[in-house]
């Protein structure tokens, strides 16, 4: 069986089950090894990618259940060797540590901050509580988000 995905633009192939989880697809066919397997079970939110600018966990998610459907991972934030502003506001506020987490924080901000320019604090760390951290206490993590509020850059 075949089956095409949209990621990150591109027309994909897969040849996986309609079942197979959807970051086993991105991670071992199509080599985008951003996205974490850290519990696949729901709880971690490392695997996060998105799925028509929603946040999703890859590890839940059938391939099947994407047809049609823009899927984004972490590897499509840079561009050219740049990083996003986003990524580029993690190093400045130095808020990464192990960086397991990473791909799927980055991958929930930026839907939060393509979704709602101006969130407040509450907003990023509501935005968040999928996502789970075991290293930095995610104070840095919310000051680097809210950094491009663009609530944050009027005041
Ligand atoms: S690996 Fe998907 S939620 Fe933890
Ligand atoms: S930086 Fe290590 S788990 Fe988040």
């Amino acid at each position: 069986m075949t089956l095409r995905l949209l990621v990150n633009g591109e027309d994909r192939v897969s040849r996986s089950d309609a079942m197979t989880p959807l970051i086993d697809v991105l991670r071992d066919e199509f080599h985008l090894t951003g996205a974490k397997p850290v519990c696949r079970e729901g709880f971690c939110g490392a695997c996060t990618v998105l799925l028509d600018d929603e946040p999703v966990m890859s590890c839940l998610l059938p391939c099947g259940l994407t047809r049609g459907r823009a899927i984004r991972t972490v590897e499509d934030l840079s561009s050219g060797g740049m990083l996003s502003d986003l990524q580029t506001a993690m190093v400045d506020h130095d808020a990464v540590q192990c960086g397991m987490c990473f791909p799927g924080m980055l991958m929930t901000l930026t839907s939060v901050l393509s979704r709602h320019p101006a969130p407040s604090r509450d907003d990023i760390r509501a935005a968040l509580s999928g996502n789970l951290c075991r290293c930095t206490g995610y104070e840095r993590i919310v000051d680097a988000a809210l950094s491009l509020s663009s609530a944050a850059v009027a005041r």
